[in-house]
C-alpha cells in the first residue's frame, strides 16, 4: 500500500459551551487571564446526557454516513482516550454496536491510553496495519474521544470536549511521511489520574509546561537529524508549511512555536532573518534548564516568531481556542482547523504535527497533503465537517450552570442506578445521548 494516511475525517463537539470571558468574571480571575493569558475564547463541555461513548457513537455514525462507507468495509477500529468509564471494557466495544448490526464483527483493535497521546498511538497502529502483511484490504478507523474536566482552580478553564473519527487507508490525501518522525518518552508526574474515584486529574501545571517544551525540543532535534540524513540538507521551519501542536491552551502553542524558532537560531538554520538572530543570540549561553525558565527569552522568541506564527500556526488555532483542550482529539482538531481555513491551497504542502501526552509520551511526525479524489478530497472533508456551522449552532451557558453540571457529574461519576433527564433538545439531529445506567452499571444510549 502506498501513501497510507487519512482518507476522511469528522468531528463532533458538544453544543454546550461557556465563554472564557464570563468564566474569568465568575472565577474572580483578573480580566484577560483566560482570554489573553491562556489565549482561550470558549470551552465546550458535556452536559449530563453526553459522555465519551455517546460522542464517539455520534462521530463514527456520521463519518460512515457522510462518506458513504459500508460498516463491513472497516477491518480495524482503534480508539484513543484518557477518559476512564470502565477499567476493562474498551470504548471500542461500545462502538461495535454500529458494526454488529450490519453483520461485521471481524474488526481488530482496542483502546490506547496515555493522557493526550492515545489518539496518536491509535492512528500509528492503523497506519502500520495498512502497511503490514496482515492488512486485508479494508479500511482502518481511528477515534479520539475525551471530556477534559478539572477540579475548581487554575486548571479548570483549560477543559474541553470532543470526538474525532479518521478513516485510514492507501492513496490518502493526508499521507504519512513515515521516515520523518521523532519521539521522546520518559517518566514524569506532570499530569496523571491516580484517583480512580474522581474524573479529575492531579496536575502540576508548571511542570507540565516544562515537560511539554522539553519533549518538543527533543522531538524536533530528532526530526531534523532524520531529515538531514535522508535529504542531505538541513531542516528548518522553512521546510514545512504548517506546524500543528497538541493544544491544551493557545498560549502554550505560541510558546512552543517560539521554541522551534529559538532551536533554528541555535542550529544556525536559514528560517530566521539576521535581525531575529541578533535578538536571540544573547540567549545562546543559557543551559537547557535555564532556557525553559527564562522570561526574557520567552518574550524575545515569541516576538521574533510572530510573522512565522501567523503564517504557519495561526490557521490551526481556531477549534482549540473555541472548544478547549480535547485531550486526545486536541491535535487533530487543530489539524482540522487548518483544513477548514486552507483546504483549497493545501496540495503539495507539508504539515508537521506534535503530539504530547503527560506522563509522558510525545512524537513529532510529518504529513504530506494532496487534493485527493471525491469523496476523499481535502475540500470534501472540509465541507463534510462543517466547522463553521457547528460553531455557530452552539448554546452558551452561564458559568453558574456549567459549575452546576460539573457538580452533578462529580456525583454521578462511577455511579449506577440512575436515569438522565433524557433532554436532547439542544443536541443536533443524529446525536447519541445517555439515557440510563442500570443497577449492573450497564450504560444505555439513544439517538436523536
Ligand atoms: N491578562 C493577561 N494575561 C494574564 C493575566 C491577565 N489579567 N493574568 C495572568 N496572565 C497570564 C500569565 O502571565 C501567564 O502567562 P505567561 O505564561 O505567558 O506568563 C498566564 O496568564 C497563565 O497564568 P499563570 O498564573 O502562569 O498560571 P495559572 O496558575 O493560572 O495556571 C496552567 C495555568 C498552569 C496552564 C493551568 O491552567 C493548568 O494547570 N492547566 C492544566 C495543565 C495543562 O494543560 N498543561 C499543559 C500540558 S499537559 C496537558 O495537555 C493536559
Amino acid at each position: 500500500a502506498k501513501n497510507v494516511g487519512i482518507l476522511a475525517m469528522d468531528i463532533y463537539f458538544p453544543p454546550t459551551c461557556v465563554q472564557q470571558e464570563a468564566l474569568e468574571v465568575h472565577d474572580g480571575a483578573s480580566k484577560g487571564k483566560y482570554t489573553i493569558g491562556l489565549g482561550q475564547d470558549c470551552m465546550a463541555f458535556c452536559s449530563e446526557v453526553e459522555d465519551v461513548i455517546s460522542m464517539s457513537l455520534t462521530v463514527v455514525t456520521s463519518l460512515l454516513e457522510k462518506y458513504g462507507i459500508d460498516p463491513k468495509q472497516i477491518g480495524r477500529l482503534e480508539v484513543g482516550s484518557e477518559t476512564v468509564i470502565d477499567k476493562s471494557k474498551s470504548i471500542k466495544t461500545f462502538l461495535m454496536q454500529i458494526f454488529e448490526e450490519r453483520g461485521n464483527t471481524d474488526i481488530e483493535g482496542v483502546d490506547s491510553s496515555n493522557a493526550c497521546y492515545g489518539g496518536t498511538a491509535a492512528l500509528f497502529n492503523c497506519v502500520n496495519w495498512v502497511e503490514s502483511s496482515s492488512w486485508d484490504g479494508r479500511y482502518g478507523l481511528v477515534v479520539c474521544t475525551d471530556s477534559a474536566v478539572y477540579a475548581e482552580g487554575p486548571a479548570r478553564p483549560t477543559g474541553g470536549a470532543a470526538a474525532i473519527a479518521m478513516l485510514v487507508g492507501p492513496d490518502a490525501p493526508i499521507a504519512f511521511e513515515n521516515k520523518l518522525r521523532g519521539s521522546y518518552m520518559s517518566h514524569a508526574y506532570d499530569f496523571y489520574k491516580p484517583n480512580l474515584a474522581s474524573e479529575y486529574p492531579v496536575v502540576d501545571g508548571k511542570l507540565s509546561q516544562t515537560c511539554y517544551l522539553m519533549a518538543l525540543d527533543s522531538c524536533y532535534k530528532l526530526l531534523c537529524s532524520k531529515y538531514e540524513k535522508l535529504e542531505g540538507k538541513q531542516f528548518s521551519i522553512a521546510d514545512a508549511d504548517y506546524f500543528v501542536f497538541h493544544s491544551p491552551y493557545n498560549k502554550l502553542v505560541q510558546k512552543s512555536f517560539a521554541r522551534l524558532v529559538f532551536n533554528d537560531v541555535m542550529r544556525n538554520a536559514s528560517s530566521v532573518d539576521e535581525a531575529g538572530k541578533q535578538k536571540l543570540e544573547p540567549f545562546s549561553s543559557l543551559s537547557g534548564d535555564e532556557s525553559y525558565q527564562n522570561r526574557d527569552l520567552e518574550k524575545a522568541s515569541q516576538q521574533v516568531a510572530k510573522p512565522l506564527y501567523d503564517a504557519k500556526v495561526q490557521p490551526s488555532t481556531l477549534l482549540p481556542k473555541q472548544v478547549g483542550n480535547m485531550y486526545t482529539a486536541s491535535l487533530y482538531a487543530a489539524f482540522i482547523s487548518v483544513l477548514h481555513n486552507k483546504h483549497s491551497e493545501l496540495s503539495g504542502k507539508r504539515v508537521v504535527m506534535f503530539s504530547y501526552g503527560s506522563g509522558l509520551t510525545a512524537t513529532m511526525f510529518s504529513l504530506q497533503l494532496h487534493d485527493g479524489q471525491h469523496p476523499f478530497s481535502l475540500s470534501n472533508i472540509a465541507t463534510v465537517m462543517d466547522v463553521a456551522g457547528k460553531l455557530k449552532a452552539r448554546h452558551e451557558f452561564p458559568p453558574e450552570k456549567f459549575v452546576e453540571i460539573l457538580k452533578l457529574m462529580e456525583h454521578r461519576y462511577g455511579g449506577k442506578d440512575f436515569v438522565t433527564s433524557k433532554d436532547c433538545s439542544l443536541l443536533p439531529p443524529g446525536t447519541h445521548y445517555l439515557t440510563e445506567v442500570d443497577s449492573m452499571y450497564r450504560r444505555f444510549y439513544s439517538k436523536k
